[in-house]
């Protein structure tokens, strides 16, 4: 299986650092410039772009046109974008691939495969809702960055893992990382 993370310029970088610590391999990651800035804002506890980095078996830049995730012809399983502006999701709602992140999403969905959106915004705009409402038309998974609180969170570490969990039911990977309800 073949996993594709991209972190875009959305506050809550922390919630990709965590998806990408917890997806199987092979796992690829992509930051796009956005994220590159509010990186420096937002990645503390020893944690810097380089070490992030590390977590991934491969690193593309999002000008790196020439990543085989750049062409459908290139098989992979899903598409995750977390956390994802809403510049990012107003580009790929209009069809644009100006870089290899929308790139890879218009990708995955005109190959029907999963595309996974975790936005952070708030409030929403008249337009970020009907640029979402377009990509879940299209067959993309909307995740709000928004856990809940009903397994018992004692730290941040239990919020992240809440959306993680999410993200990673959808893409079929079996983890107790919350306890669930009704467990
Ligand atoms: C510190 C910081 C936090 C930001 N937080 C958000 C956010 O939560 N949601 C969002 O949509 N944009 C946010 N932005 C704005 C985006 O980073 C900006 O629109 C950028 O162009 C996104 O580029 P990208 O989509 O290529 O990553 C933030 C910017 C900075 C510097």
């Amino acid at each position: 299986m073949e996993y594709v993370l991209a972190i875009t310029g959305a506050s809550g970088i922390a919630y990709g650092v965590d998806i990408l610590k917890k997806l199987p391999s092979k796992k690829v990651l992509i930051l796009s410039s956005g994220a590159l800035e509010v990186a420096k804002y937002e990645l503390k506890g020893g944690v810097n772009v380089k070490i992030l980095k590390s977590y991934a078996d491969e690193y593309y830049d999002e000008g790196d046109f020439g990543a085989p995730f750049a062409s459908g012809s290139h098989k992979y399983d899903a598409l995750i974008i977390a956390p994802a502006s809403m510049n990012t999701i107003g580009k790929i709602a209009a069809g644009i691939s100006d870089n290899l992140v929308t790139r890879i999403a218009s990708i995955s969905l005109k190959e029907r495969r999963k595309l996974i959106i975790v936005f952070r915004e708030m409030p929403l705009s008249t337009i970020h809702l009907r640029n979402l409402l377009t990509l879940s038309e299209a067959g993309a998974y909307i995740l709000p960055a928004s856990p809940g609180f009903y397994h018992g969170p004692s730290k941040m570490d239990d919020l992240f893992s809440f959306v993680t969990s999410r993200v990673l039911d959808i893409i079929g990977v079996d983890n107790r990382l919350i306890k669930r309800w009704g467990d």
